[in-house]
């Protein structure tokens, strides 16, 4: 077989598979050959060009008008006409918000909605962060046992989500089941009966997304980040569309919450699986801020995106013709040697570390990642304080949501002996 410039294409490029196998275990370990010997390659299983070194990783976020980012939300796997006509009945229309927009519309959305992720705006945030995590402690440090991901967090960074968007909190359950369903819709391979149920469910997002916007204008004086949004579109209709609204509506919710979930249920597990520096950190909590920018760079939550090219260009030597699709493994490239000494070594006094494209780069680098990094900050330091005895359940099996881009494990069980929690100790 040949890839679409006419070259052979090797057997591990032939074998790639992102929805299963090594990739979906550890995708930064599953591409190592790639690193090593086939930095650029075409999958003819996903029919993108899939790309693994650091310095070509991040030199695509950096161009964005070369390597437009406008195919980051499209479905990956193409949809059954079944799943269209049903998307179809929910009228569903998501389209651009911020992340898939291109130039120059996307600077001036993006300059207009900035305000409320300034340092200022977002410590605001943090006395709510603190006080809903020391509550979830409460409920479980007389247990012995809890699933982190159930029962922490899932829940709190959903929580804050909302409360940052805006969003009322009453349906948290619903947005849970409609957010899994969004990542498989777009970053995952439902079979065709499954891709009727998911499209159910995303139409049915979308329609609530719809709902909640119609009551947000009705008090548009609410505190939020898509009030503020709704707030804008009167001085700048053309910049603050209806259209962005709503897709951000959608796309917000799990942007500001599923990544934010799974980040810090792999920083636990990654922390735990490294006990002497779950002690360290214990011992010595300044080390935090460093401790979770690490767990970003070495089991980030994202660890894939997206973009199309634009023109004919190149990427190393390798020719990549106008509209090829490209998967940038972000996971990869934060495990490059090139980049980082001793990649595979979780190393929390690593000076290089914030370095790492777990938030992409460039013009359209996340906007939460002060907010996702305050809430780890917080879940580690009420945890190491609370629990530091706290182990992981021995022999546990890790399972994730096949996807290509949003990794952090379905559940994490620890266990603990409550009657030697500090504060009964030490009360
Ligand atoms: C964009 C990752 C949390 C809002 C992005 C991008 C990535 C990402 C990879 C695309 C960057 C690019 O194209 O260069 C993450 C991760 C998070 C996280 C790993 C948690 C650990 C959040 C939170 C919010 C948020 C909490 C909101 C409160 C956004 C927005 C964009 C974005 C609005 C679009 C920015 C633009 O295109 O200009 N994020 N994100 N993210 N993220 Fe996040």
């Amino acid at each position: 077989a040949l890839s679409p410039t006419g070259c052979p294409i090797s057997a591990n490029a032939a074998a790639f598979d992102p929805f299963e196998g090594p990739y979906q275990v550890d995708p930064a370990e599953a591409l190592r050959w790639s690193r090593e010997q086939e930095p650029v390659f075409y999958s003819p299983k996903l029919g993108y060009w899939v790309v693994s070194r650091y310095e070509d990783v991040k030199a695509i976020f950096r161009d964005n008008r070369v390597f437009s980012p406008s195919i980051a939300l499209e479905k990956i796997t193409p949809v059954s006409q079944a799943a269209q006509d049903t998307l179809k009945r929910y009228n569903y229309g998501m389209n651009r918000t911020l992340v898939n927009e291109d130039e120059p519309a996307h600077m001036e959305r993006r300059r207009a909605l900035m305000e409320p992720f300034t340092p200022e705006e977002l410590a605001h945030h943090e006395g709510m962060v603190r006080r809903l995590t020391r509550e979830y402690v409460d409920r479980i440090a007389d247990k012995g046992r809890a699933d982190l991901v159930d029962e922490m967090l899932w829940e709190i960074p959903l929580t804050v989500a909302l409360h940052f968007l805006g969003v009322p909190e009453e349906d948290m359950d619903t947005l849970r089941t409609y957010s899994i369903a969004h990542t498989v819709n777009t970053w995952g391979r439902p079979s065709p009966e499954e891709q009727v149920a998911v499209a159910e469910t995303v139409g049915k997002f979308w329609q609530y997304a719809g709902k909640v916007l119609e009551k947000m204008r009705q008090d548009p004086d609410r505190h939020g980040w898509m009030p503020y949004g709704i707030r804008k579109q009167k001085d700048l209709p053309e910049v603050v569309t209806d259209s962005y609204l709503h897709s951000m509506m959608m796309a917000g919710i799990v942007a500001a919450h599923e990544t934010t979930a799974h980040a810090s249920a792999n920083m636990f597990r990654l922390l735990l699986e490294n006990r002497e520096i779950w002690q360290e950190i214990c011992e010595n909590p300044s080390l935090i801020p460093n401790a979770v920018e690490e767990c970003l760079r070495y089991s980030g939550s994202v660890v894939a995106w997206r973009r199309i090219a634009t023109v004919d260009t190149r990427i190393g030597d390798v020719e990549i013709p106008k509209g090829s699709k490209l998967l940038i493994v972000s996971a990869s490239a934060n495990h490059d040697g090139r980049h980082f000494e001793n990649p595979d070594e979780l190393d929390i006094y690593r000076d290089n570390t914030t370095d790492h494209l777990t938030f992409g780069y460039g013009s359209h680098q996340c906007m939460g990642k002060n907010l996702a990094r305050m809430e780890m900050r917080i879940f580690l330091e009420e945890l190491t304080r609370r629990l530091p005895h706290m182990e992981l359940v021995p022999n546990q099996t890790f399972t994730y949501l096949p996807n290509t881009s949003f990794r952090g494990p379905d559940h994490l069980w620890v266990q603990w002996d409550p009657a030697a929690n500090p504060e009964r100790r030490d009360p």
